[in-house]
């Protein structure tokens, strides 16, 4: 197994760099992290305080009707506590069949007074704390291929049939697909829960297209029939309806994404992948996309890679695998390096859309310096934590306030967040938390 020793400072950072002759951005100008940042929706102005990013993270911590409780209204406190200017609430199901766990938030009318409070209660965390405003997205999902909405039971909906993930996860060949009637009924579901989003006061709702799940499938849906699949305008098809629909029946909040750009699975089952090599990404449909996204009025974009379940290493780099996953050959920094440039390309596709990206969480305490770099050389508009928002959710503080972040308190990649998910427990930092978040 290889191991890949942490990196204990920028010069060693920048060495490896070099030798494995990757790219990433410095600055030690952390005041463009500070930098508030505006946009409009319709006729309305929204301002984030500052750079930093709250990523969306599943904490399967939810009630009996999807709604959050005590450990859910703690994890959002400590996010906004911690000073990042946009908190992107977690992976939502619109349908209870669309959870990809039994303790998935669900939004729905039994649900919603809940989603309501806890939007406020972070809202007015951030407020009392730094008197900033927050502006706040909520994810809304549909599981698909992953959906196990009730404990233990696997109830996947798939979109079309993969020739590699069908035997990554067991699926027979025979498997039904979700048919184009039941994704036109599913695109009023995701119009309802905007309704409720808007509701509780969310200022965005994000139509989740990312990491393997339905939506994300679609877009790779190259051998799908019907409307929803083969060609880019069919297999965009439900991004763009869903989004255009909320954009005209619910005017009060603003639409948005979180797309995978590159699915790194072999094409025709991977979207944004070279044909010949999936190992290479090939952007070309994704910025079509994003272009596409923009004009039907996004404001934010929010990118991404990689499929958690597939091959996780591209979307999470890790220091340890999941127990009994796979400890991959390749240098995490190789994993970190890919993500960063990716958004990087797309976020140059269009200057001035703000993006933002993740997956620096290998670089423990180096993160600053490159969150710095990737800002103010125009990589990315926003910087976007994960794991680190688990383990040290007071880091977009301590960057700003100290220059620093303390070393004693960094992620440490060790998936151990991930191995609570896959227990189907509810997840948070077992090292830095762990008076609240054990391994069974
Ligand atoms: C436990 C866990 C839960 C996650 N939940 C979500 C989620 O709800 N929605 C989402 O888009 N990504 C989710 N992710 C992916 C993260 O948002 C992020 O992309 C990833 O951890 C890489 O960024 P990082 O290096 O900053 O952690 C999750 C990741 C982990 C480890």
């Amino acid at each position: 197994m290889a191991i890949f020793p942490f990196l204990k400072s920028y010069e060693e950072l920048q060495s490896e760099l070099l030798c494995l002759g990757l790219d990433l951005p410095f600055s030690d100008d952390y005041s463009v992290l500070a930098e508030p940042l505006s946009f409009c929706y319709r006729n309305k102005k929204l301002t984030l305080p500052n750079r930093f990013v709250v990523q969306p993270m599943e904490g399967f911590d939810s009630g009996l009707n999807g709604e959050p409780t005590e450990l859910g209204f703690r994890r959002y406190e400590r996010f906004a506590g911690g000073g990042a200017g946009l908190i992107w609430f977690e992976a939502t199901a619109v349908l209870p069949e669309a959870r990809s766990n039994s303790q998935q938030f669900w939004l729905n009318e039994k649900s919603v007074d809940r989603f309501a409070a806890l939007e406020e209660k972070t809202r007015s965390t951030a407020k009392k704390r730094f008197g900033h405003e927050i502006v706040s997205v909520l994810q809304l999902t549909h599981s698909g291929r992953y959906s196990k909405p009730v404990h233990g039971v696997r109830s996947p909906v798939i979109a079309q049939h993969s020739g590699v993930l069908d035997a990554a996860h067991q699926i027979p060949a025979d498997y039904p697909l979700i048919t184009d009637e039941e994704l036109d009924r599913l695109q009023d579901a995701y119009v309802t829960a905007a309704k409720w989003a808007a509701k509780c006061g969310f200022d965005g709702v994000d139509i989740k297209s990312c990491h393997g799940y339905l939506l994300n499938e679609l877009l790779g849906a190259y051998t799908r029939d019907g409307k929803y699949g083969g060609s880019f305008e069919n297999r965009t098809r439900f991004l763009r309806e869903t989004l255009i629909q909320i954009r005209d029946e619910v005017p009060t909040i603003f639409i948005t994404s979180r797309l995978s750009v590159y699915d790194a699975v072999k094409y025709p089952w991977g979207f944004g992948v070279d044909r010949e090599n999936y190992k290479k990404w090939d952007l070309t449909e994704s910025k079509q996309l994003v272009a596409i996204l923009r004009e039907i009025g996004v404001p934010l974009l929010d990118i991404t890679i990689g499929n958690p379940y597939f091959n996780p290493h591209f979307n999470r780099p890790y220091a340890k695998p999941i127990r009994g996953g796979i400890a991959y050959e390749e240098h995490p920094l190789i994993g970190v390096a890919r993500f960063v440039n990716i958004v990087r390309e797309i976020q140059q596709s269009q200057p001035d859309l703000p993006m933002v990206g993740a997956g620096t969480a290998w670089l423990r305490h180096l993160v600053p310096k490159v969150a710095a770099g990737i800002v103010k050389n125009g990589w990315a508009s926003l910087f976007g934590q994960g794991r680190n928002s688990f383990a040290y959710p007071d880091s977009p503080y301590d960057i700003l306030h100290q220059g620093e972040m303390n070393l004693k308190q960094v992620c440490l990649a060790c998936s151990g967040c991930t191995d609570l998910m896959r227990a189907e427990s509810s997840t948070g930092c077992v090292v830095r938390d762990r008076d609240y978040y054990r391994l069974p």
